[in-house]
């Protein structure tokens, strides 16, 4: 599919923006193995400094640990082993070294609409899909923060900012205030939504993220980077380590940020390349402006389709829009209908179930053009299906 396409809308995919692209094929070139410094010093580098942007510019404590990696989905199973590490070893448990045999049990709390990819990593981490304490949401898919279980010895919370239907953000600063105060690691799952922090209209909603143990983003989706990229920030770097640290007599370590340190993997592809060039010709200005646009796009949809009288099912905080063309069957005939006229893409979700088309607005190349152009057809085609 044209997932490239300034007017697909699909999932939360992003597109590729040129410098980035560009840095990729060069990297891909240079063929670099970033799994450690003196293998490539330039990428490794490069990995340093974009961490440095990148904190600044999501607005985190400067001093995180951070790990480029395939995605957010081992974003948060990188940073939830920093998490299960730390919770851990102030028990006096060593984790790495010992397992989880034997180990004083965790409580780990998700709420309902936690991202499937937060209930896979916890069951790779041994911490279970099936025992984690669910808790439920309102009706943008928020966490009801005074629905939280009292929270007793070692204890991981698990927040979202960004809804992968709504956009929602979970009230991550009561939360993180309740989770504190009982000692527990707080971890924020902000695949898209932590990109907001980069726009001063937006960044209102991720108030109390700062106050966080660990997050978790996709380069690869708002920052427009090619696929896979994503990312794992941990507040206390020496957690991160505990969690990911290799050695080998074979590997030389300097004094310099080693990668391999940091991820899950040793070998691995040069991804802080890609994501300086998109940094670096963005811009501060130029990734707050990325984000507006899109949100602002997203509000122009949910407008021009509730003008023409069809339901949003979602509040458009983001870039998220949920719309129903009435009853499930014609819903569906309208999304097949759009997807077969061409002129953009959008696909289905079930939201609180509710069938619904879901518009995701994620890519640098979309302009409120290409969001009339598309209301166009979407419009057309959903007067002919009734
Ligand atoms: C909220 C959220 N978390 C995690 C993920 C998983 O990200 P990835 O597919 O990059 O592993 C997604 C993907 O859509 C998401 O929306």
């Amino acid at each position: 599919m044209g997932v490239v396409g300034r007017r697909f809308f699909g999932f939360v995919i992003g597109g590729s923006l040129p410098a980035a692209l560009g840095a990729n094929w060069l990297a891909s070139a240079w063929d670099q193995n970033a799994g450690l410094f003196a293998a490539t010093p330039t990428s490794a580098t490069l990995e340093e400094v974009s961490l440095r942007w990148l904190l600044d510019v999501l607005t985190l404590p400067a001093g995180c640990g951070g790990a480029f990696v395939t995605g957010a989905t081992v974003a948060n199973f990188t940073a939830l082993a920093a998490a299960r590490h730390a919770v851990l070893a102030r028990l006096g448990w060593d984790v790495e070294a010992q397992g989880l045999f034997g180990a004083p049990a965790i409580q780990v709390v998700v709420s309902e609409e936690a991202h499937p990819s937060v209930i896979k990593s916890l069951g790779m981490l041994g911490m279970g899909r099936d025992r984690v304490v669910r808790v439920p949401v309102d009706g943008q898919g928020r966490t009801l923060a005074g629905a939280l279980p009292e929270l007793q010895g070692p204890s991981i919370v698990c927040v979202q900012v960004g809804n992968v239907n709504t956009g929602s953000f979970d009230p991550v600063s009561e939360i993180c205030r309740r989770a504190h105060e009982a000692g527990a690691w707080v971890h924020v799952d902000g695949a898209f939504g932590l990109w907001a922090a980069a726009s001063p209209r937006h960044a209102h909603l991720l108030e109390g993220v700062a106050e966080a143990d660990s997050w978790a983003t996709d380069a690869h989706k708002w920052l427009n980077v090619p696929y896979d990229s994503g990312l794992a920030f941990v507040r206390d770097a020496d957690h991160l380590r505990g969690a990911m640290s290799l050695t080998a007599a074979y590997l030389p370590q300097g004094g310099r940020r080693e990668p391999l340190m940091y991820v899950p993997e040793l070998s691995r592809r040069a991804r802080g390349v890609d994501t300086w060039a998109a940094l670096k010709s963005l811009g501060r200005s130029g990734l707050g402006e990325l984000i507006d646009r899109n949100c602002r796009c997203a509000t122009r949809f949910a407008e021009g389709l509730s003008a023409a009288g069809f339901e949003i099912l979602n509040d458009v905080v983001l870039n998220q829009v949920l719309v129903s063309f009435g009853t499930p069957e014609v819903t569906g005939r309208v999304i097949a209908g759009i997807q077969e006229d061409g002129t953009c893409w959008c696909g289905p979700t079930l939201w609180q179930g509710r069938a619904a088309m879901r518009i995701s607005v994620s890519s640098w190349a979309t302009t409120l053009t290409d969001v009339d152009r598309s209301l166009e057809a979407m419009l057309r085609v959903a007067r002919a299906v009734s």
